[in-house]
């Protein structure tokens, strides 16, 4: 096998090494996050990070890069306390990987792809159209990571809304069923098959 030290790693020519870690971790979820600045200026971005933090209450988070430069969905989300999940679907793969295009505020990612933003209910913040999952967030709690100055993000989420042909009679959402896609690194999009569900697991007698 080929093998890496932390001293291999630090020495990497740096496109090298940011897909080699960002690959090591396994497959990460897909999602598009909407939000909106308090002036009304919609904003979608691509995010590897969420994930599941709790199931009650139910919470998901995910890690916001070092904002060194301007964040707008992390600013935003401080802003409104808002935002939306919109998980990634192959036909759209291309236009989601776009929205990590560096646009000025003003701009609107839904504006620049074929992405269609939809607002439902009381939530002020954009869902993503057609997505097979959709879920409305609530801002909790943040914490600085010290490590590298990545801010973990923690929300509740308030409404999910979830394509009735995915949803198993458990509460399982069959994620294959919806075409939702998985990335692999920082620009590989997986397809998905589901292959076994097992039952819940107990020692050996
Ligand atoms: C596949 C992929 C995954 C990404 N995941 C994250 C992530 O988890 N956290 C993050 O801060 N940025 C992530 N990014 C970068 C953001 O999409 C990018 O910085 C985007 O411009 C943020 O938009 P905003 O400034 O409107 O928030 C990812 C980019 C790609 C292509």
């Amino acid at each position: 096998m080929k093998q890496f030290s932390l001293k291999d790693i630090d020495a990497l020519e740096k496109l090298y090494r940011i897909n080699l870690i960002n690959s090591c971790s396994g497959f990460k979820s897909a999602n598009l996050i909407g939000s909106i600045s308090k002036k009304g200026e919609e904003n979608v971005a691509v995010f590897s990070s969420v994930t599941h933090i709790g199931s009650h209450p139910p919470l998901l988070g995910f890690f916001c890069r070092p904002t060194t430069v301007t964040r707008h969905t992390y600013e935003n989300i401080k802003k409104t306390g808002v935002f939306t999940l919109n998980h990634i679907h192959t036909s759209i793969i291309e236009a989601a990987h776009h929205t990590s295009a560096k646009y000025d505020r003003e701009i609107s990612e839904f504006d620049m792809t074929s992405l269609t933003s939809e607002y439902k209910e009381n939530c002020i913040a954009p869902f993503v159209k057609d997505c097979p999952v959709q879920i409305e967030m609530e801002f909790k709690e943040e914490y600085p990571i010290k490590a590298n100055d990545t801010i973990l993000v923690i929300a509740e989420i308030k409404q999910l809304y979830i394509n009735e042909a995915l949803l198993e009679e458990d509460g399982f959402i069959n994620l294959s069923k919806g075409n939702v896609v998985a990335i692999n690194g920082l620009d590989a999009y997986n397809t998905t098959v589901l292959k076994q569900r097992l039952e819940y697991q107990r020692p050996k007698k």
